[in-house]
């Protein structure tokens, strides 16, 4: 038995993961019905971030407590709101977002019916070309949309985060595929397996990953 198994303590399960979600703060209403209403009218739902990592999201915010966040993926809405709701006042702001301009009025519908829906600003087009456009400061980055361009989305936005600021980036597991022999050249993995890299190498910042749902790497700029 290697060292690394012998020392695992516990297999996330479904019972597990019900238990967790029954110990955490429920989930508020506003989002509750983005994860519906995801569910229901979109074919990629399973990209919501949804009711443990939210939280979680919501409480990295909350510890971080930055002024400005920048999010790359908006989809439906639902991390947008948990950036927001962990802001300490209606003076901080949440820039995100969304390449795809069908989501548009499902996201701005519901952020209408969440009490932050106030602190967050929709932007649509491509990430690439509105961060350099809004030529803002920030001091938290949620880093989810194309997996293929995250290296690109970390090169830019290291230039418009704070010393002492943070990048949150999602699905940097990427369902296991980073170590599966079979996975590494598609694509999508490829691009994580690059951002992953390219993260690891770079000495202007810590990094550590935490192995929630498809793998969240925090990321901290000195
Ligand atoms: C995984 S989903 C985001 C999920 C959302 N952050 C959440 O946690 O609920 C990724 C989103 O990024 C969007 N996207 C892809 N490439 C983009 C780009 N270059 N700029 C902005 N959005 C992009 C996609 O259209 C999709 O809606």
């Amino acid at each position: 038995m290697s060292f690394l198994s012998s020392n695992k303590r516990y297999y996330m399960n479904e019972e597990l993961e019900e238990y967790i979600l029954g110990h955490i703060d429920e989930e508020p209403d506003a989002l509750a019905r983005i994860d519906h209403d995801t569910h229901v009218q979109n074919y990629y739902w399973h990209m919501c971030s949804g009711h443990l990592q939210g939280r979680l999201i919501k409480m990295l915010t909350r510890m971080i407590g930055p002024r400005r966040v920048l999010e790359l993926g908006t989809f439906s809405g639902y991390s947008a709101l948990c950036l927001a709701e962990g802001l300490q006042d209606n003076d901080c702001i949440v820039d995100t977002i969304e390449i795809n301009d069908e989501q548009e009025d499902f996201i701005r519908e519901h952020l209408a019916l969440s009490p932050y829906g106030k602190r967050v600003r929709l932007h649509i087009g491509d990430a690439r070309d509105i961060v350099p456009a809004l030529g803002e400061r920030y001091d938290l980055v949620f880093i989810d949309a194309n997996k293929r361009q995250y290296v690109e989305y970390y090169d830019l936005v290291m230039d418009y985060l704070n010393p002492g600021g943070y990048i949150i980036a999602d699905n940097t597991l990427w369902a296991g595929k980073v170590v599966d022999p079979k996975a590494q050249r598609e694509a999508q993995t490829r691009g994580i397996i690059d951002f992953n890299d390219r993260v690891k190498e770079d000495p202007r910042v810590e990094k550590v990953i935490i192995p929630l749902r498809d793998g969240l790497t925090l990321i901290y700029k000195k």
